[in-house]
């Protein structure tokens, strides 16, 4: 989605602006610009395309002197990706610019009576209505004009905005679209994460629904609609910065995929103790898990499927319903949760529009939130009743890996501390699923060490037309994820299904030569998998199998396999997902794709 970054100091603006877009171009756009004001005077370069086409527009910066500054990649919502549409957008007097992130719900209202009093616009955005709007409601009083646009705009945003008879201060607002200030030594930063001020300061403020920032070279000032000040402390980031860099991998996603045995690790680690599961922020007493009737995840994409993992795992062990949704389900059904329903927000972000709106939704209705979360200090994790990080660190990929993984180690962790409390697990067995877990980094990084093998065989399915991933239980839930992962980033048809299901339809796309990746590492499941694999092979398919060590059989049933680490049956998910990621990766790369920047995607998905 859209990212912004604005700065206010003593050092020329554009250069810090163009860095720090760049650390958010992660989030995903189609076009870029930046505006700096000096001496009353507001430049802007903006085009279609990558950001470097701004900096080579501008010589890095050099052609747009001044200390006083925005910036914007934009991920097209209103009107195609163009150099007009892109942002900033600045009035017909050149005198107020705005950077915005979010969709404005009721512009076409607003721009229809913009026009009606004499406005002209000349790009499709929502983004140009706010800037018409600051101009017809200026009285001189930024603060003012800004709280009055914001009684009249519906839907999200996080503004950065330059007034140019204020030629010392930056503005910014948010509502429903994250925000951040950051406190640098050369002055105030504005952006919409955190990677981007990092290099300049740990110091940030997250920034509440309905709060306006005025930045000068020395202060911040936090205001709210009612022209008040709000006091907020802020927050000391302890992120390594080289955590959000690439480290020598060709990717991002690369990278992340190798800071998977430390993420679990972080993740799993300070909530083990003595033999015993201990989540201490997790915000519930025994007797309020006991009172728990029914279990609620929901979540989007990858984090959906880490809560599908969970429901396997929680209903087995801790034998408590659980229903899984995608947030952009849940929130417009009227779902039916109570004082005794306990709701899962499971989010990397933070700030995914549609889990944000579910938890408001899931709260309304008295029920607790719980969020899984990576991004401290996001929306997310401020708005859930508790929070149990995810400690992966920054992710920057659009695919997420390691966030991933460590969702799913958070399933487990909740799934037996709530076994442990409910009494429906043994001390000897809750010790065994404990050492299973510890070793989970360890096979991690050795199922990493044979990444070789996993490119070669790769290499021979870049042309594919349609992947299939198939699963039984919880082998269908990681055929979900690795279909997502191959999908997203190579552009290659695929679909996962249970493999029961294969017969009742799709087994008729399946010809000589389609590729079907099978996972069954389920012993229960094992001879139904065999004999689904026998059946689609049967009419061409060239099967993939992963499967868990000892598993020879599967040899006589597939073309190539696949073997992971032996580990209980909750467990193999966090192993089985690693060869997919690997595969998905590789047939990117090989393919020539923009592998941590997929075409249409974004990061964060702010929007609806
Ligand atoms: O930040 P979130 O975890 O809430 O994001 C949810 C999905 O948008 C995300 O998992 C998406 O599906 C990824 N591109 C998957 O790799």
């Amino acid at each position: 989605m859209c990212g912004i970054v604005g700065y206010v100091g003593n050092e020329q603006a554009a250069p810090i602006l163009l860095d720090g877009l760049e650390k958010l171009e992660y989030r995903g756009y189609d076009s870029a610009g930046i505006a700096v004001c000096q001496d009353g005077k507001i430049k802007m370069t903006k085009a279609k395309g990558r950001l470097k086409v701004v900096g080579e527009l501008t010589h890095n910066g050099e052609t747009l002197p001044g200390t006083l500054g925005i910036g914007h990649t934009r991920w097209a919502t209103h009107g195609e990706p163009s150099d007009v549409n892109a942002h900033p957008h600045m009035n017909k007097e050149n005198s107020i610019v705005v950077v915005h992130n979010g969709i404005i719900e009721n512009y076409l209202k607003l721009k229809n009576r913009l026009i009606e009093k004499g406005y002209e616009f000349v790009s499709e955005t929502d983004t140009e209505v706010v800037t018409q709007m600051l101009d017809y409601y200026y009285n001189g009083n930024p603060l003012q004009t800004i709280i009055k646009v914001m009684h009249r705009m519906e839907g999200s945003y996080a503004l950065g905005i330059i007034f140019n008879d204020h030629p010392h201060q930056l503005y910014a607002v948010r509502k429903d679209s994250p925000l951040i200030v950051g406190k640098a030594k050369s002055g105030n930063i504005i952006a919409s994460d955190v990677p981007a001020v990092l290099k300049y300061t740990r110091d940030v403020y997250f920034i509440e629904n309905e709060e306006i920032v005025c930045l000068t070279e020395e202060d911040i000032e936090i205001f709210n609609v009612d022209e008040e000040i709000v006091h907020k402390e802020s927050v000391r980031i302890d992120w390594d910065v080289n955590a959000a860099e690439k480290g020598g991998y060709e990717h991002f996603m690369l990278k992340e995929m190798y800071d998977q045995p430390k993420a679990i690790a972080d993740t799993i680690s300070p909530r083990i103790k003595d033999g015993k599961i201990e989540i201490e922020e997790l915000g519930l007493s025994d007797e309020m898990i006991r009172g728990i009737r029914k279990i609620f995840v929901v979540a989007c994409g990858s984090a959906y499927h880490a809560g599908i993992t969970g429901k396997y795992v929680m209903e087995d062990l801790a034998r408590i319903p659980v229903e899984v949704e995608m947030a952009s389900e849940f929130r417009y059904r009227n779902p039916i949760v109570g004082e005794d329903t306990l709701v899962i927000i499971i989010s990397q972000s933070g700030e995914t529009a549609d889990s944000l709106a579910a938890l408001r939704e899931a709260k309304g209705k008295g029920a607790k939130v719980l969020g899984i979360v990576n991004v401290v200090g996001s929306s997310i994790a401020r708005e859930a009743d508790s929070v149990m990080y995810t400690w992966a660190g920054p992710e920057i990929a659009v695919a997420t890996t390691k966030a991933y993984s460590c969702q799913l180690v958070s399933m487990y962790l909740l799934s037996m501390k709530f076994a442990q409390v409910l009494g429906r697990i043994t001390d000897e067995k809750m010790l065994n699923l404990v050492e299973d877990l510890k070793k989970i980094p360890d096979q991690v990084e050795l199922l990493l060490s044979h990444k070789e093998r996993i490119q070669k065989f790769a290499n021979r399915y870049l042309a594919a037309k349609d992947i299939f991933f198939i699963g039984r239980g919880i082998d269908y839930a990681i055929s979900m994820e690795g279909s997502l992962k191959l999908k997203e980033i190579s552009y290659i048809h695929s679909e996962a299904y249970a493999a029961g299901e294969l017969k009742h339809g799709t087994i008729s796309l399946v010809e000589d030569g389609t590729l079907v990746a099978a996972v069954l590492t389920q012993e229960d499941l094992y001879k139904k998998m065999l004999s689904n694999m026998v059946e689609v092979r049967s009419r061409g398919a060239f099967v993939l199998a992963v499967t868990q060590e000892g598993n020879d059989e599967v040899e006589r049933a597939s073309d190539y396999v696949i073997y992971i680490p032996n580990t209980n049956k909750y467990f193999t998910n966090s192993l089985a997902v690693i060869p997919l990621q690997l595969f998905g990766y590789y047939i990117a790369v090989g393919r020539g794709c923009d592998v941590d920047k997929p075409r249409n995607l974004a990061k964060s998905v702010t929007v609806e």
